[in-house]
């Protein structure tokens, strides 16, 4: 048998992620009836509570502030990811929707630079407080911070993105989808990540999501499809499947 050498190529590494919805540059009507990726795992507490309750989740996340950005670390990388795909340039304005403590922010001010500008939105005071702090502590001058349900939210200037980072509640709420898209100048580039139902052979990722949620979100509805509100308002819409099909990262251009 002739001796093999050992190859001296790295192995490429790919990313795991699946396109679950990917709509062409002339996008027909986006399908919404199926779940693209299998059937998703039962979801008894959808049925309990169709859709998102305010006061229980400024309860919520009062009781979770202390340990969020703990929790959320683990995210990092998606978030990077998310950022990296509005594409920001220097000199725009951009929207973080349920900005939470702001942990976005360092990254959108970076990319939009001291001409650009970041509008916060928050419902819940005692994440935005944590952020109010973060933009005094880094003397971030070109941050606006709104303590608001984004659905009622004055949104001071015409945005040309917008990131929805694990806002799962806020993405069932189509008030506050339409008021922040309403205020994204045509072409605006809008990103969405978050949680979602694994396909349903993937039982151990499901109670992971399902756990995430139940500390996360006040509704399990539209876990199947979290973009299902937003797709209709989006053209170009990709929706790709990450962590085992248990988060999704979706991204398109305002219609
Ligand atoms: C999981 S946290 C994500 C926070 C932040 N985007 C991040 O990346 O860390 C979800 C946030 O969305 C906020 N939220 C939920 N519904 C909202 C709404 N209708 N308007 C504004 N904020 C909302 C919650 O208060 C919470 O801070």
């Amino acid at each position: 048998m002739a001796n093999r050498k050992p190859s001296t190529k790295r192995p490429v590494r790919r990313r795991a992620v699946a396109v679950l919805h990917a709509a062409p540059a002339k996008a027909p009507p986006i399908e919404q009836d199926s779940a693209p990726d299998g059937p998703a795992a039962p979801s008894p507490a959808a049925a309990a509570v169709a859709t998102p309750d305010r006061a229980a989740a400024i309860a919520q996340y009062r009781s979770r502030v202390p340990v969020y950005d703990f929790e959320i670390a683990p995210a990092e990388p998606m978030r990077r990811r998310a950022i990296a795909r509005l594409a920001l340039t220097p000199g725009e304005t951009v929207i973080d929707a349920g900005c939470g403590t702001g942990l976005s922010l360092r990254y959108l001010t970076a990319a939009v630079g001291p001409a650009g500008a970041v509008i916060g939105i928050e419902q819940s005071p005692d994440m935005i407080a944590r952020a109010q702090a973060r933009v005094a502590r880094r003397q971030w001058a070109n941050v606006t911070l709104i303590n608001s349900p984004a659905e009622d939210a004055a949104i001071p200037a015409p945005a040309d993105a917008v990131i929805f980072h694990f806002t799962h509640d806020l993405l069932q709420t189509e008030r506050a989808l339409e008021n922040i898209l309403g205020n994204l100048k045509p072409g605006g580039r809008v990103v969405a990540t978050g949680l979602k139902w694994a396909p349903w052979w993937s039982p151990a990722v499901n109670l992971f999501v399902r756990i995430a949620a139940q500390r996360s979100t006040t509704t399990m509805a539209g876990l199947d499809q979290p973009w299902r509100h937003l797709a209709p308002l989006l053209t170009g819409l990709v929706v790709e499947a990450t962590a085992g099909g248990g988060t999704f990262l979706a991204y398109g251009v305002r219609r």
